[in-house]
């Protein structure tokens, strides 16, 4: 049996646009895309600009995602954003376990693992991050890097939940860097993931998923990337500030 995986084009704004920012940057992404079929596209701008883009973006079919929640339901947790919140704003995805939070605020796999199953519990859509440093590749780890944070992020998730995740390959030596992975590369890593989602889980489960790539998309790239049988998708930062370059990432052929 062969799945079809839609195509999934993810633009990861960082902490970049504020709301009016967002908007323009939102109204001019509809304009660009907007006779693009048969692919999913997914905007992730940060906290305060979600509710501008919502409404932006609220008679197309782009959807809206944040960049990350809290596993707890609500309470004293200063700082800290809720499912619900984002529900009520419109998000469909959620980013979790970016490499910047796991290497700028302390993510863990046991943190990643606590916000996807808060996401999957409230019925958000996970985009879920690994990826291997520069370091870990260069000694040989990348494989078991990433074997481990995907049993980390995916512990005590069924099967019927994975139908809901997405999982997002970002080599961290790949991201702003200008350096992306190679199709090759990129394609080893996203084979390497869909066996482990194999043997965690089952056949239709890992030929169900869908896998992005991250690191240095370009509209240049893109093609190439996406040619590969199992790379889905791309999460896109920097090229996704500028309208023209991601509706070109939309557009990939
Ligand atoms: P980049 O970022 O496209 O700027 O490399 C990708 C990401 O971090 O999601």
């Amino acid at each position: 049996m062969t799945t079809k995986r839609i195509p999934i084009i993810a633009g990861n704004w960082k902490m970049n646009k504020t709301a009016s920012e967002a908007r323009d940057l939102a109204t001019a992404i509809i304009l660009l895309v907007k006779n693009v079929k048969n692919r999913d596209v997914v905007l992730a701008p940060p906290f305060t600009s979600l509710q501008a883009v919502a409404e932006t973006i609220k008679k197309t079919d782009i959807a809206l995602a944040s960049q990350n929640l809290y596993w707890e339901d609500k309470g004293a947790y200063t700082g800290e954003i809720s499912a619900e919140m984002l529900l009520e704003l419109g998000c469909k995805y959620v980013i979790i376990g970016h490499s910047e939070r796991r290497q700028y605020f302390g993510e863990t796999d046991e943190t990643v693992n606590k916000r996807l199953r808060q996401a999957l519990n409230k019925g958000l859509l996970p985009i879920v991050c690994v990826g291997e440093t520069l370091d870990e590749r260069e000694s040989g780890k990348a494989n078991q890097v990433i074997k481990g944070q995907l049993k980390g992020a995916l512990k005590d998730v069924t099967a019927a939940e994975m139908e809901r995740v997405v999982v997002a390959y970002e080599p961290v030596w790949a991201i702003g860097t200008g350096k992306t992975a190679t199709p090759k590369q990129a394609q080893e890593i996203h084979q390497f993931i869909r066996a482990n989602i194999k043997a965690l889980y089952d056949d239709a489960t890992a030929a169900a998923l869908r896998i992005q790539y991250g690191g240095s998309v370009t509209p240049d790239n893109v093609s190439t990337l996406m040619a590969m049988p199992d790379i889905d998708g791309a999460l896109v930062g920097g090229a996704s500030l500028k309208p023209e370059s991601f509706a070109a990432l939309v557009k990939f052929t």
